[in-house]
C-alpha cells in the first residue's frame, strides 16, 4: 500500500513537464484541479516562507502558530501577520477547505491571529 503511493506520488511529480497548468512556485495559479492535487498546491503555498517569520512563527501543514504573549508584537508588527496572511490567501485559493494536521481550518488561523495581535496590540 505505501509502496503503491509512492509511486503514485513519483507520477504525480511528473505532472509539470507534461501538464503546464501545475505550478509549484506559483501555486495560485492551480486552481480547480483534482483535490489531491489541490494539496499538494496547498502545501506548496506553504513552502512560502519569509525571514519575517522565524522558527515557531511560521505556518506548516502542522497549523500550529505558537507565539508566547511576549512575542505578539514581534509577530503582528513584524511582518510575519502579513506574510502568513498573504500564504493563507495562497492556501485559501487552492484549497479552500483545506485543513491542517490539527485540524484547524484556514478560517480557525485567520481568527486566531486577529484576535492574538487585537489582544496583543491593546494596552
Ligand atoms: C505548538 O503547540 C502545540 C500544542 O501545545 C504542540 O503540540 C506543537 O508541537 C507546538 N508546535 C511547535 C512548532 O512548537
Ligand atoms: C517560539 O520560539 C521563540 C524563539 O525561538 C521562543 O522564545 C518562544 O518561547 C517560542 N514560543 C513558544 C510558544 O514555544
Ligand atoms: C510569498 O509570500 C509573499 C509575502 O510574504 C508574497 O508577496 C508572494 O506573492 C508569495 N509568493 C507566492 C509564490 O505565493
Amino acid at each position: 500500500m505505501f509502496v503503491i503511493f509512492g509511486l503514485f506520488f513519483l507520477g504525480l511529480l511528473h505532472i509539470p513537464r507534461s501538464n503546464a497548468s501545475f505550478s509549484k512556485t506559483n501555486p495560485t495559479y492551480n486552481v480547480n484541479l483534482a483535490p489531491f492535487i489541490q494539496r499538494l498546491s496547498a502545501y506548496y503555498c506553504l513552502q512560502n516562507v519569509s525571514s519575517d517569520c522565524p522558527g515557531n512563527f511560521t505556518l506548516t501543514e502542522k497549523g500550529w502558530l505558537n507565539i508566547s504573549e511576549s512575542a505578539t508584537d514581534a509577530f503582528c508588527k513584524g511582518g510575519c501577520l502579513q506574510h502568513t496572511q498573504d500564504v493563507l490567501q495562497c492556501v485559501w485559493y487552492v484549497h479552500q477547505e483545506y485543513s491542517f494536521e490539527n485540524g484547524a481550518t484556514i478560517k480557525d488561523i485567520k481568527e486566531t491571529m486577529r484576535i492574538g495581535c487585537e489582544k496583543g496590540l491593546s494596552p
